[in-house]
């Protein structure tokens, strides 16, 4: 869990976290917390999950419990697409921390690349990047015509572009293209949002290892270079999930593995509205005690 990839200006990453998309105030408050307990490091949320505020009450009790600091964690959290643009990112930004209760982010994403609107949107990263307000940008669910459209204006490279990414879906193209600018990829629903774990071949191999697929998807994401941010709002999940730093797949299972590709997207995701920036940006102020 302490295993850290240096990003493309030089900072450390942990590479893997915790994800908490789904999860309500208390869920994430108390996924947070045990993460923390465990020994996660890297935490990621997003405005549009309405449980930023969760995520920080999460990382008070967490580090109270633990002793550890601020600096010791590394945060994300993402501009949801009713909130791009330049002025408006900005003052999201601003938000965030307060619902975060932090001074400073360790990475802030693009969530979706709104038509239009990512390349101010990014420059109003530039911004709170060059202020130190947030030590790494990067974008999220960006492709290859996206990035190379962001590349013609941006004077920072993403550090990151975190996108759909299981063994069902391994993105291969998107992959190379991230290695050519030294630009990172992070699997958001590494576990195929719950899909993946029900795979025979994965169930096999598994059993050989004393895992759960779970377990070997996660040490999939590790030796294929993959940051990797499984959710889980159940303490024993969580565990386990972090419990992948005692075995190591062979090669003849990473190309197991590999052969399982379907460039399979998630349903909702064909049905996701993510061009146009009118969508909901509901989100919650206060965890209820
Ligand atoms: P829960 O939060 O109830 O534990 P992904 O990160 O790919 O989106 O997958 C998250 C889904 O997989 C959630 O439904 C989560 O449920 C479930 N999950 C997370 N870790 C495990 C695990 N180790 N075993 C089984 N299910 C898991």
């Amino acid at each position: 869990l302490s295993s850290k990839v240096t990003l493309n200006n030089g900072q450390k990453m942990p590479v893997e976290g915790l994800g908490v998309w789904k999860a309500t105030l208390h869920e994430a408050s108390f996924a947070v917390e045990t993460a923390i307990k465990d020994g996660y490091l890297l935490i990621d949320t997003a405005k549009q999950y309405g449980n930023e505020a969760g995520v920080g009450d999460g990382i008070r009790k967490g580090l109270a419990a633990t002793g550890k600091k601020r600096e010791d964690l590394f945060i994300t959290t993402k501009v949801f697409n009713g909130d791009q643009g330049y002025q408006k990112t900005l003052d999201n930004f601003q938000g965030s921390l307060d619902r975060l209760g932090l001074d400073y982010l360790d990475l802030y994403l693009i969530h979706w690349p709104v038509d239009g609107l990512y390349k101010e949107t990014w420059q109003a990263l530039e911004k709170l990047y060059s202020e130190g307000k947030v030590k790494s940008i990067g974008v999220s669910n960006f492709d290859q015509e996206h990035m190379d459209d962001l590349l013609q204006d941006a004077t920072v490279t993403p550090a990151v572009d975190q996108i759909e990414f299981n063994p069902l879906l391994q993105q291969e193209e998107m992959r190379d293209y991230a290695k050519k600018i030294d630009m990172k990829i992070e699997a958001w629903s590494p576990l195929g949002g719950g899909q993946a774990l029900n795979d025979p071949k994965l169930k096999k191999i598994a059993d050989q290892y004393g895992k759960s697929v779970a377990q070997v998807i996660l040490r999939w994401d590790l030796q294929s270079n993959i940051i990797t941010i499984p959710k889980s709002v159940h303490a024993q999940r969580i565990e386990q999930n972090a419990d992948i730093y005692d075995f190591e797949l062979s090669d003849d299972d990473m190309g197991a593995i590999s052969l399982l590709n379907q460039n399979k997207r998630s349903l909702w995701y064909q049905d996701f509205d993510w061009h146009t920036p009118h969508k909901q940006n509901a989100y919650h102020d206060e965890v209820d005690q």
